[in-house]
């Protein structure tokens, strides 16, 4: 395998590989002296952790990951500020200088990539002399993510396969979503419900995957009928600012932009030294002012969506404890806002820190695994 970019290029064989190596590098871990030998790993390898995108446990797990196999790490939590990419570097030629032209040693050995754009990963995997691993591209897929949650769902049931699965949240922009339905397709007899808005449901790239691969597979938006029966109940955030507007983001960036490029006004010279007197810095009173207005703006767009009674009413609480079963697994890949009640977390059955755990020995297994098989 060279690069990770989509939860359908694995087979059950490569899954049962990377999830024994993770449970030996679990239990690696747990122990001084070999966690110490685990150093030793790859230590002449060094890994671009590479971020457009926000993120904590995905960013935080590959690199400790990787320093936990001993090797270096490089890279930037804000690919779109802090690297050349505000200066208008292309992603292919930060992904050239990441990794390297391919005719000597580059910085890096392996670049783990996390993206806006649906596709970004392909696009650096298209020309890329080192292996990239997909962290994420905008709505398309997170394998990485997916990988761990199998790890978990085998750990917490014991099998991956002749389950119930509930899917729910904002399946429609949410790659964990479908990285995860198109991986548990590997496995038979499963069966998938999808709990959404209508608006929100599942692509059809995705359900025709299932299709295909012969996963049953419903779409309800009555969240109670459909956890009554589940095996694992995988919740995702909703992603509100995206219910009636979907260009709300792109919409309040542009118009912070807009409102800071305005940000010298045109005042007098004699006001300004006047001002100045005074100690009054115009300029910082002026972008405070534009910032607060950028604030406002985005907070009403906010308040509107809540007020078209748009906000998710699927919510896991208690209520929705009652109804499920009481060997049902609740995940989430987090980070959650107001979907998982926070009552839950001390119920046996929430799973998701122990998820999130997991993402440390997945991504040293990975990393472990694309470095062998390079
Ligand atoms: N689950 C997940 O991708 O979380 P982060 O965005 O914090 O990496």
């Amino acid at each position: 395998m060279n690069h990770v970019l989509s939860a359908r290029q694995f087979f059950p064989e490569d899954l049962d590989q990377i999830f024994d190596q993770a449970d030996h590098m679990k239990e690696s871990l747990e122990d001084r002296a070999s966690r110490r030998e685990l150093l030793d790993s790859h230590p002449e390898s060094v890994l671009a952790s590479v971020f457009y995108e926000p993120s904590t446990r995905t960013r935080f797990s590959f690199e400790s990951a990787a320093r936990r196999l001993g090797m270096g790490v490089i890279g930037t939590e804000n690919a779109s500020q802090f690297s050349s990419a505000i200066k208008g570097e292309t992603l292919e030629d930060t992904t050239i200088v990441s990794g390297g032209s391919g005719n000597s040693v580059g910085n890096a050995d392996i670049i783990v990539l996390r993206h806006n754009e649906t596709g970004g990963a392909d696009r650096a995997a298209a020309i890329s002399s080192v292996p990239i691993i997909n962290a994420g591209d905008g709505k398309g897929e997170h394998p990485t993510q997916s990988l761990l949650d199998l790890y978990t769902i085998k750990e917490a049931k014991g099998r991956l396969d002749n389950l119930h699965v509930v899917i729910g949240g904002d399946l429609l922009h949410g790659r964990t979503a479908r990285s995860l339905a198109q991986m548990l397709s590997l496995y038979p007899s499963n069966q998938i419900t999808f709990v959404s808005t209508p608006e929100l449901q599942m692509g059809e790239d995705v359900t025709s995957h299932l299709d295909v691969r012969g996963v049953g597979h419903t779409a309800t938006d009555d969240m109670f009928s459909a956890i009554r029966t589940a095996d694992v109940v995988y919740w995702t955030r909703l992603q509100r600012e995206r219910l009636s507007d979907p260009q709300l983001p792109e919409k309040a960036g542009l118009i912070r932009k807009a409102l800071r490029s305005a940000s010298a006004p045109q005042i007098p010279d004699e006001v300004r030294a006047e001002l100045a007197a005074f100690d009054v810095d115009i300029d910082q009173v002026y972008g405070d002012f534009v910032q607060s207005a950028a604030d406002d703006w985005e907070a009403g767009q906010m308040k509107k969506l809540k007020d078209t009674g748009q906000e998710s009413n699927f919510v896991i609480d208690q209520a929705a404890l009652q109804a499920m079963p009481k060997d049902a697994v609740i995940m989430h890949p987090l980070p959650r806002v107001d979907e998982i009640h926070p009552s839950v977390d001390n119920d046996p059955r929430a799973w998701y820190f122990r998820q999130a755990d997991n993402g440390l020995p997945i991504r040293m297994a990975l990393i472990d695994f694309v470095l062998e098989n390079r």
